[in-house]
């Protein structure tokens, strides 16, 4: 299983420019989990703030008991073996040939032999798609093949933890359903903990078990999908439905008065754009068929139930309306009625905890347990 990322009141500026502030989110071990934000809110500089290529200002990011911000050198050399990273553009070395690209790391960290290298380059190649192109140059194949090879050399030293920057970059709507499809098939094959930063609302809908947001320097909510998808926060919803109108601007967020300004002139009939606007939660994505059952999706349906009294009812009722009659019985939940809140029995809150848990998000959701012992039962949604 994929290690867990625990990262508390995390900071970055540049100089006098603050990024983020105060992000604290989990990452569930195993677990497929999406950071939105605008352009320039800081997404990639996240991911590598996480990995320590960037040095965050103030707070933790814990990975198997390491905080990345504060170790020494050797302990983040070490910890950084756990990452397989997907750079935006794929960062092959154009000179080289894929096999030679996703052998690199191989040759570079072990001390395996050319046969054993081999081995594993065919392995992950064929994993991704790629059998038969090893010897093609970066150049002399489609955007989406360099991506699917960057993911190869991403899983060659077997990582716990997967990054991916913005995997739609250059790619088509199809092309990038075939991308988020190999993502979910690797996670089930490899059960390892994935956080993808995009700014694409199909993938964000349909991939991930977990979703979070980042804008105005701050993260404005993290946790399981069903919580952002049924969100009234006006600027998860203008994301969501990619439309002008609401507090994202064209460069930078918007004062009060434009908000105001905008809002009179869509009211008047001006198209704020965007497809029209799309209400409940999408189906995820699964693996592709004849694939094992996915791990994390299991584990996530165990955590998630745990903490369902703790979400906003909209997301309560998506969860539990995504479950069988059998699950439903299992967990002890009833789907309700249109007036009526969701109702659970007891066998739900006393269910063991796992000491796996999820985010904690800051306003008007609810907190997750921060430690496996501490259950917050006793605080709705908005509780502190
Ligand atoms: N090495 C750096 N030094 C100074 N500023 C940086 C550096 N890297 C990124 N930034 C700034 O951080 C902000 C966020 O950048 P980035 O993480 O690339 O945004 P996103 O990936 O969300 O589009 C931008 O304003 C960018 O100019
Ligand atoms: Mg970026």
């Amino acid at each position: 299983m994929g290690a867990e990322v625990v990262i508390e009141g995390l900071t970055k500026s540049f100089g006098r420019q603050t990024i983020w502030r105060d992000v604290t989110l989990t990452l569930p071990p195993g677990e497929v989990s999406v950071m939105l934000g605008p352009s320039g809110t800081g997404k990639s500089v996240f991911l590598k703030s996480m990995i320590g290529l960037l040095k965050p200002d103030r707070g933790k990011c814990v990975i198997n008991g390491v905080d990345i911000v504060r170790c020494s050198e050797h302990r983040l050399y070490e910890t950084r073996k756990l990452f397989g990273v997907l750079f935006q553009d794929g960062a092959l070395f154009g000179s080289m040939n894929l096999y030679d690209n996703v052998a690199f790391p191989l040759r570079e960290h072990t001390k395996k032999s050319e046969t054993e290298i081999r081995r594993i380059v065919l392995e992950k190649l064929e994993m991704t798609g790629l059998a038969g192109a090893e010897k093609k140059l970066p150049g002399e194949i489609s955007g989406g093949m360099r991506k699917r090879a960057g993911l190869a050399r991403a899983l060659v030293l077997d990582p716990e933890i997967i990054l991916v920057d913005e995997p739609d970059s250059g790619l088509d709507p199809v092309r990038t359903t075939y991308i988020s499809q190999l993502f979910l098939d690797v996670n089930t094959q490899i059960d390892a903990t994935f956080l993808i930063v995009t700014h694409n609302i199909n993938l964000a809908r349909t991939v991930p078990d977990n979703l979070g947001m980042l804008f105005r320097k701050e993260l404005v909510m993290f946790g399981p999908r069903e919580v952002l998808l049924t969100s009234e926060e006006p600027v998860v919803k203008q994301f969501l439905n990619g439309r002008m109108d609401g507090p994202i601007g064209m460069s930078e967020e918007k004062d009060s008065a434009t908000i105001a300004a905008e809002r009179a002139m869509f009211e008047a009939g001006h198209h704020a754009g965007g497809v029209e606007e799309i209400e409940g939660i999408p189906p995820q994505m699964q693996p592709a068929p004849g694939m094992p059952v996915r791990q994390g999706a299991i584990r996530r349906k165990d955590r998630v139930m745990q903490i369902l009294h703790t979400l906003p009812p909209a997301a309560q009722q998506g969860i539990i309306d995504s479950l069988s009659p059998e699950e439903q019985a299992r967990y002890g939940v009833h789907p309700r009625r249109r007036d009526q809140q969701p109702t659970w029995d007891q066998t739900v809150e006393t269910a063991p905890v796992t000491g796996h848990h999820g985010q904690l998000p800051q306003d008007q959701i609810a907190q997750l347990p921060r430690t496996g012992g501490r259950r917050r039962s006793d605080q709705g949604p908005g509780g502190a």
